[in-house]
Formats: structure tokens, C-alpha cells, sequence
């Protein structure tokens, strides 16, 4: 329904000069592209990113920013500063950014709405853990954490937001959601968002699946007709691999 859009979270992995390296051997892998395709890395990662994705369409995103413009916050990113470098995408909201830091659907809501100012554009994270989908309560958690991360976003600027739906128990674990599973809570998604906006923006929202999608299954799941790309872990770290997966995306 939405514009395909393939990106890869690299998380906490590579140096600068491995970046470089991994960009260099991705970049003709995906040269014909029929989708966009984003790699997501880490901040001291940029510069060398930026630099070694020119002369290609790949995006550069970062995988986390702060909710104000500069002051006393240590440690942290501003999105006006991701913005300066050069920066596209930011990724807000992965889970484990919510287990193991401690952000919550409001710090989300925050940081979407500095990305958003700054004239990034979002990749924004929703999912379920495995005992809230045993009990049945997957469609109200993620419509939750994606209510309230819209909150105060206009239909315009939801132009520039990119959901990925990643259940956390498929995130690193090998266990992917069935093309179905993933096809039922994107489209549940999109109906939060028709029901927030309006149909044609919900039709042109651009819905990512994520958890565990790998080169054998990028394919089946891409072509739900509610999965339009794919937040990619692992897989992203090897360029066949990841070039399977962009390749799928059509
Ligand atoms: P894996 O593809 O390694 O499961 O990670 C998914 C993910 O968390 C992407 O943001």
C-alpha cells in the first residue's frame, strides 16, 4: 500500500571503518533498487555512512535522538544534530530502546515530535511482548503505542513517519511472525491510522514488518499487501543477505 521501504538496523554493531566497509559491499547489490532502502547505524557511524553511501540511494538513519534542541542531557542526541550532519531517517521507539532504557510511549511521542521539527523522517517502532499476544492483547498494545506516539502529528507530517511493526518475541530470536500474523497487526495499524487521519493517508502510510525477516523469508512476507518493507536486524549485517531482501521488495 505504501511506498516499499527496506532498512537495516544495525544496532550496536560496527566501527566506523567497518560501516564503510559494509555500505561499499552493499552498495552495488542494490543499485537497482525498486524500493528505498535505509541503513541505520550507530551515531559515530555517520560521518563515515554518509560518506560512503554517495552515489547511491541508500538513507542514512540513526537509531535514536533526544526531544530537545541542546542542553544539559548527557550523553544524548539531538535530532537537530542528526539533521546538521546529513542525517534522514531516525529510528524512535525500538524495543529495545523501551526494555533496556526505559522509554515509554510518551519519551516516544517526545522524540517523534523533535524528529518531525527537525525535518527528519521517522521509523517508528511498535510491538507486542509474547505474553501480551498469549493473552490475547496485541491489537490493543500496539494500537496504544501507536495512538499515542501520533499524538500531535498532522496528516502532512505523517508523510514523513514510517511504522514498523516488530513483535518482540521474533526480534533476534529466529522466530519470525507468520506472513499472516505480520499482515494482521500492519493492517490493524493502517486502521488506527485511517481511523486518526483519513483513508488515503492511511493507504500511503508506509508499514514495515521486523523481527527475524531474513533472506528465506523477506519474500512471503512482503507480499502481504499491508507489509510495505522491512526493519531488518541481522540480516542487514550481510550485504547478499540484506540485497536478497531489498530484491524481495517490489
Ligand atoms: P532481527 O532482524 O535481528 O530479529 O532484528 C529485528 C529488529 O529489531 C530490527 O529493528
Amino acid at each position: 500500500m505504501g511506498k516499499y521501504v527496506i532498512a537495516g538496523n544495525w544496532k550496536m554493531n560496527k566501527t566506523p571503518a567497518e560501516a564503510t566497509e559494509l555500505i561499499e559491499a552493499i552498495k552495488p547489490l542494490v543499485a537497482d533498487a525498486a524500493c528505498d532502502v535505509v541503513v541505520g547505524v550507530p551515531f559515530v557511524d555517520i560521518p563515515a555512512a554518509l560518506e560512503a553511501v554517495k552515489g547511491s540511494k541508500i538513507g542514512v538513519a540513526a537509531q535514536n535522538c533526544h526531544w530537545e534542541k541542546s542542553g544539559a542531557y548527557t550523553g544524548e542526541i539531538s535530532a537537530e544534530m542528526l539533521k546538521a550532519m546529513g542525517v534522514g531517517y531516525v529510528i524512535l521507539g525500538h524495543s529495545e530502546r523501551r526494555q533496556y532504557f526505559g522509554e515509554t510511549d510518551v519519551t516516544v511521542q517526545k522524540r517523534v515530535r523533535a524528529a518531525l521539527d527537525a525535518g527528519l523522517t521517522v521509523i517508528l517502532c511498535v510491538g507486542e511482548y509474547l505474553e501480551q499476544r498469549e493473552q490475547g492483547v496485541t491489537g490493543e498494545v500496539v494500537a496504544m503505542q501507536t495512538k499515542i506516539a501520533l499524538g500531535g502529528v498532522s496528516e502532512e507530517e505523517l508523510g514523513r513517519i514510517i511504522i514498523a511493526y516488530e513483535p518482540v518475541w521474533a526480534i533476534g530470536t529466529g522466530r519470525t511472525a507468520t506472513a499472516e500474523q505480520a499482515n494482521e497487526v500492519c493492517a490493524l495499524i493502517r486502521g488506527v491510522a485511517k481511523d486518526l487521519y483519513s483513508e488515503a493517508a492511511a493507504a500511503a502510510l508506509t508499514i514495515q514488518y521486523g523481527g527475524s525477516m531474513n533472506a528465506g523469508n523477506a519474500a512471503e512476507l512482503l507480499a502481504k499487501p499491508d507489509v510495505d518493507g522491512g526493519l531488518i536486524g541481522g540480516a542487514s549485517l550481510k550485504p547478499a543477505d540484506f540485497a536478497t531482501i531489498v530484491a524481495a521488495a517490489k
